[in-house]
């Protein structure tokens, strides 16, 4: 790992989070978090509900304030700027619960992630390769968005993040109450996105199983804290992760 693909030199640290304590009101989230993600990696998050895996996408996009610590982009301390700011160097999220504007076409949807570009030719470009990558969006590219299926709105969520062309995707749960074979459709669409368009992705899932098939390297979160951490094919077989993760059996 942390190698670039031709392995001859080594790839550039994109994201550093730094002992990162994140609180609501008095209660924390974070409790002195530490990740870290090298350029062209997919990275998962995983961990039971209230574990803090979206506090730390929250952070990074400038959603939520930081206690202390640090959250470092391309070598440079994000944390305390905007959200807009951070979203036009290149960080793109999907949030959870699949945000979808209802009463507006696919089209639309799409295009609101490219709000920040002004390259016409180039988002007309990047909407051409979205719409190849998700063929089900260019066959319901006029339709309401309120009228697509579970699965086909997340295609169309982590679509529209990639219109804003990022250099770091941040998706969080985008196997959530989704059927199980668009689950596979959806983690394969991951793997495509990561290795064409050199995009690196920090995935969260409760989904540890697919999390950790297509994913380079891996944290697992309890209450705020960061328990285990390493190569994903290597926390597939621990046994702490089968136990805590993966319903004990793989
Ligand atoms: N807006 C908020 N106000 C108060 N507490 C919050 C808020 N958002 C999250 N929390 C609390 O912070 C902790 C971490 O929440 P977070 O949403 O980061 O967890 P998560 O790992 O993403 O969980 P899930 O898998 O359920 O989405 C939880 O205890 C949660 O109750
Ligand atoms: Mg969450």
């Amino acid at each position: 790992m942390n190698q670039t693909a031709s392995g001859t030199e080594p790839a550039r640290k994109m994201l550093s989070f730094d002992n990162v304590e994140l609180y609501y009101d008095h209660v924390y989230a974070l409790k002195g978090v530490s990740i870290e993600l090298y350029e062209g990696e997919t990275v998962a998050l995983i961990g039971a509900n209230g574990a803090g895996k979206s506090s730390i996408l929250r952070a990074i996009t400038g959603l939520r304030k930081i206690k202390s610590g640090q959250v470092c982009y391309l070598g440079e301390r994000i944390d305390g700027r905007r959200a807009a700011e951070i979203v036009t160097r290149g960080i793109a999220m999907v949030p959870e619960g699949r945000r979808v504007f209802p009463l507006m076409s696919v089209k639309d949807n799409l295009l609101m992630g490219a709000f920040t570009r002004t390259d016409k030719a180039g988002v007309a470009a990047t909407l051409e390769s979205v719409l190849t990558r998700f063929p089900r969006l260019k066959e319901r590219f006029h339709q309401q968005a309120s009228t697509l299926s579970g699965g086909e709105q997340q295609m169309m969520v982590i679509g529209r993040a990639l219109m804003a062309k990022p250099k770091l995707l941040l998706l969080d749960e985008p196997s959530l109450g989704i059927a199980p074979k668009l689950v596979q459709d959806i983690a394969r669409a991951i793997v495509a996105i990561s290795r064409d368009e050199g995009v690196s992705v920090l995935l969260v899932e409760q989904n540890s199983r697919m999390a950790l098939s297509i994913s380079n390297r891996a944290y697992a979160l309890t209450t705020g804290q960061v328990v285990l951490s390493g190569a994903s094919k290597d926390l597939m077989h621990d046994e702490r992760i089968k136990a805590a993760y993966l319903g004990g059996e793989l």
